[in-house]
């Protein structure tokens, strides 16, 4: 989704905007621009396409100021052209914004404005914006020293909606202001420089010193200070977050694309998730969440509420959780849950995942069950992020930035995060399953190294990958856990190979989809229960007898006679077996991708981090 980065300090702007759009690339987007000030006047430069278009421009080359704003966007309102692209500028040229989120009444302010002689010159909801601090600004006293700070003020609270913004004035020309709501921003600091961006990596090689701003939060940034405002427009003191990410975890390290490198980043990335959470033949650690027995004992059912991949990480949890505390859990998406008028109370404990911390229907949802009275928990990747800030507790995964659209370490760190969460209840509860909980904290303990394991073995994968490339439909199909990480599996595939898959219980073949099963079709298989091993492989031979080619994920004894294509895992337990077994699909979706020739960190359509509905 749009991307917005800022700087204001020593140096020439230009290069430090690029690169920071550069890095923020990963979101998706279809045009770019900057603008800074220059001689006074404001000079913009975008259009449709990438950010390179921008870096080639001649005209970048005249830019000297140290001063400016730039932007990504991702269309909503209006098509991707050079009039839609970010910033934009009010009708005498004075002000130039860049917005992330979306402006509800813009038909609104626009009949208003037009009404007072402005006009429209894009099909954007952000251009009423500087047009609105334009019409504030004419109203403010000539020589009020607020003047700039103040019409920005009055815009915004005419606003309605999400927004994150920048604005630059070529009547001030020694300072940006920016306001934020339901839409993230972020200020870093390095002695008199300051970068501003829409999402930490952007800026993260400048510095780790982070200013993470709330809902409602406006800044006037000069080169030597900076003024908080609340939402109430009091200024208030701020200190900024030690950001502990390693600038290099937000560059490729030699690996071709982000994706690959961060599916092989998934042995370190469990192993910082578990940390100090979990120790050898100690009691689980959540000093971050304070629930008691108490509490937990009265409570009827935990929901799992989240999108996508995220969203799947919580069903493969959901067993776990259940096995462990006894108390029922719901997986749900959370643009399902917000409208359906779940019953949910007081005796409802909802963990909410979002990698981003910014998703709108996640954040949406969690002010719902607040709402309703529920206790939340918000389980993110990302410090300060809005979900985090909205709930009563949060866990993070810290599986460091991940850059690629596709979410890969996420998901294994966030199911990590949740079997421990789980393993923490079942200790506060006074579980008597002393042993299976011991068992499995020594598994997940083993797990860094089992994944580094499943990530030796890919030559049996490239290859398979190289058969399936041009193929129109696949299935995914397994029990329990193993149904849960088959749905992840052909996300992961459709995502960035776009191939259509379809995963189904093993167990529901019969019921429909079989009919679908022909000869050469391919049918993925997962096996990791033992207790399931004799059933799941009938389903695949009904599937094979019908002409059906098979790739057979497993830890258990299969023989290779009847499935001549099988990754075997190392042995873990099925209510775990999603942190491992999901690797080799990542590996096989990235190798199809890449055997069609297309863009694997940026698939089509798609965006990091969706912050609209
Ligand atoms: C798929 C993927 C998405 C996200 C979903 C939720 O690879 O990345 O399905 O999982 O958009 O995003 P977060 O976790 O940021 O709320």
């Amino acid at each position: 989704m749009c991307g917005i980065v800022g700087y204001i300090g020593n140096s020439k702007a230009s290069p430090i905007l690029i690169n920071g759009l550069l890095k923020l690339e990963y979101r998706g987007y279809d045009s770019a621009g900057i603008a800074t000030i220059e001689n006074n006047n404001i000079s913009v430069l975008k259009n449709k396409g990438r950010v390179k278009e921008i870096q080639n421009m001649k005209e970048i080359n005249y830019l000297e100021s140290n001063i400016g704003i730039a932007h990504t966007r991702w269309a909503t309102h209006g098509k991707p052209s050079r009039e839609n692209a970010h910033p934009h500028l009010d009708n005498s040229k004075t002000f130039a914004v860049v917005h992330n989120g979306i402006i509800e009444n813009h038909e609104e302010l626009t009949t208003f404005l037009k009404n007072a002689g402005y006009n429209f010159l894009s099909e954007t909801d952000t251009e009423v914006i500087p047009n609105l601090i334009h019409y504030y600004y004419s109203k403010e006293e000539n020589n009020s020293k607020d003047r700039f700070v103040n019409a920005v003020r009055k815009a915004i609270l005419d606003l309605k909606g999400s927004y994150a913004i920048e604005v630059l004035s070529s009547l001030e020309s020694d300072r940006i202001i920016v306001a934020r709501k339901d839409s993230p921003l972020v200020i870093g600091i390095n002695g008199d420089e300051k970068y501003i961006a829409s999402d930490i990596p952007a800026i993260l090689e400048y510095t780790n010193n982070i200013y993470i701003l709330n809902d409602g939060d406006l800044v006037e940034i000069t080169n030597k200070a900076m003024t908080f405002y609340d939402e109430n427009f009091k200024i208030i003191e701020k200190t900024p977050e030690l950001i502990t990410w390693d600038a290099k975890a937000a560059d490729k390290n030699g690996y071709e694309d982000f994706m690959l490198k961060e599916i092989y980043e998934q042995p370190t990335s469990i192993r910082e998730t578990i940390g100090t959470r979990l120790r050898p033949n100690e009691k689980c650690d959540f000093s971050e969440i304070n629930i008691s027995k108490e509490y937990l004992s009265g409570i009827s059912r935990i929901y799992i509420v989240a999108c996508g991949t995220a969203m799947y990480a919580g069903l493969a949890s959901k067993a776990i959780f259940e096995r462990l505390t006894s108390i029922p859990v719901e997986v749900d998406i959370s643009s399902e849950f917000r409208y359906r008028e779940p019953l949910i109370d007081e005796n409802t404990l909802i963990i909410f995942i979002s990698q981003s911390g910014e998703t709108a229907d996640t954040i949406a949802a969690l002010k719902n069950a607040k709402a309703h009275g529920s206790k939340t928990i918000a389980v993110s990747n990302v410090i300060g992020s809005s979900i985090t800030r909205e709930a009563d507790f949060t866990v993070y995964t810290h599986a460091g930035p991940e850059i690629a659209v596709a979410s890969t370490k996420a998901y294994t760190s966030q199911i990590t995060v949740l079997a421990l969460l789980a393993l923490h209840f079942a200790e506060i509860l006074g579980s008597n399953e002393k042993e299976l909980i011991n068992n499995l904290k020594n598994e997940i303990l083993e797990l860094p190294s089992k994944a580094s394991i499943v990530l030796e073995n890919t030559e049996l994968l490239k290859a398979f990958a190289k058969i399936i490339y041009n193929e129109k439909d696949l299935f995914f199909i397994g029990r329990g856990t193993d149904y849960a990480v088959s749905l992840e599996a052909s996300l992961k595939l459709k995502e960035i190979s776009y191939i259509h898959s379809e995963a189904y219980q093993s167990g529901e073949l019969k019921h429909g989809p079989i009919a679908l099963i022909e000869d050469d079709v391919t049918v993925v298989g997962f096996i990791t229960d033992r207790r399931l091993v004799d059933k799941s492989v009938s389903n695949l031979q009904e599937v094979i007898t019908r002409g059906a080619k098979t790739l057979l994920i497993t830890n258990q004894d299969v023989s290779q006679d009847v499935f001549p294509n099988i990754v075997n895992i190392p042995k873990v337990n099925h209510l775990l077996s999603p942190i491992l077994s999901v690797i080799p699909l990542q590996l096989l979706a990235y190798y199809v991708s890449k055997e069609k020739g297309l863009d694997v960190d940026k698939p089509r359509n798609l965006a990091k981090s969706v912050t609209v509905e």
